[in-house]
């Protein structure tokens, strides 16, 4: 039916996206704006229109969808969890990088390590969490760096930690292969002596994490923005580039649970465009660029 001179206009004004395949309103961008919210957190401003339509007419595709208002129907439909978290994951940005900002891995190796590796070495518990590793990159860095100062650690109580929202990131990062050009940013000692060279018939073809590196690591599914089941204190936690999506409220909340979690005088590195703010900000001291030890440096 061919739509009223009025019906036109309508819909010209409610388009928040012109041009392409599917029509997208305000409406449906703000029913996933909402949705995106409540599941992870994540604050999507209005000038990311053109990234949702990109990323998501993929899945309407694939789904056989003629509309984002049919897209949004069925993430709001009682079977559409897992619609959503496909949703979440084609959102999201999962950019990492083995030893991304170095001088956190010099700063843990040089003032951090020492000292709890003596601790696990008397048999004391030792957590380090990654919180939003994405395909493992930061954990593994953080495995390799115990690792190239006691060749044991994974015969110590020392673990640490690597929790995303998104399953498909873990399943790569617990696979721990990875191809040739994403490792070069990892010492060359590091990777003859903790790493091996994958099967070359598998899909990411090149390098291995070796079973030592994968002892250190455990893998969890968790979103930030919903309860930790975790127990024990951690004396590290390294959550980079992960809470600049959520909004300021969102932060404050996650600073003051961090702090929450963290061991006397813990460690908090956070993402080179990221500050601690909120009241949890009194409870930290600044200890060096983007690092943080609760109670004062
Ligand atoms: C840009 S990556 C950062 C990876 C790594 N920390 C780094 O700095 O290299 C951000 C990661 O945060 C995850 N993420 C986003 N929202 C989350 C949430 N609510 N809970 C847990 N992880 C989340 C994403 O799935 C993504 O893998």
């Amino acid at each position: 039916m061919t739509p009223h001179r009025s019906d036109t206009k309508l819909a010209a004004k409610d388009s928040a996206h012109e041009g392409g395949e599917y029509a997208l309103t305000w409406e449906d961008f703000r029913t996933i704006q909402a949705t995106l919210h409540e599941d992870a957190g994540i604050a999507l401003d209005d000038s990311k229109v053109p990234l949702v339509y990109s990323r998501l007419a993929k899945r309407l595709r694939a789904l056989g969808l003629e509309n984002f208002r049919d897209y949004c129907g069925l993430i709001l439909s009682q079977g559409g969890g897992d619609e959503r978290q496909r949703m979440l994951a084609a959102l999201t940005t999962n950019v990492t990088r083995f030893f991304r900002e170095p001088h956190h891995f010099d700063h843990l190796r040089t003032r951090l390590l020492p000292k709890l590796i003596a601790d696990a070495e008397r048999g004391a518990p030792v957590r380090i969490w990654s919180a939003g590793c994405s395909t493992g990159q930061e954990p593994y860095s953080i495995a390799l760096t115990i690792l190239s100062l006691q060749p044991k650690a994974a015969n110590l109580d020392l673990r640490i930690l690597a929790s995303d929202i998104d399953p498909n990131v873990l399943a790569v990062a617990r696979a721990g292969q990875y191809p040739d050009d994403l490792v070069d940013e990892i010492p060359r000692d590091m990777r003859s002596r903790w790493m091996g060279r994958a099967d070359a018939r598998s899909a990411r073809a090149g390098w291995q994490m070796g079973e030592d590196v994968r002892e250190l690591v455990r893998f969890r599914e968790l979103n930030l923005n919903g309860t930790w089941p975790m127990k024990r204190p951690f004396q590290i936690i390294f959550c980079r580039n992960v809470v600049i999506y959520f909004n300021e409220a969102t932060q404050a909340k996650i600073w003051a649970r961090f702090a929450d979690s963290l061991t006397p005088a813990g460690s908090l590195f956070i993402g080179h465009s990221e500050r601690v703010s909120g009241p949890a900000t009194s409870r930290f001291g600044t200890d060096g660029l983007t690092t943080y030890r609760l109670g004062g440096a």
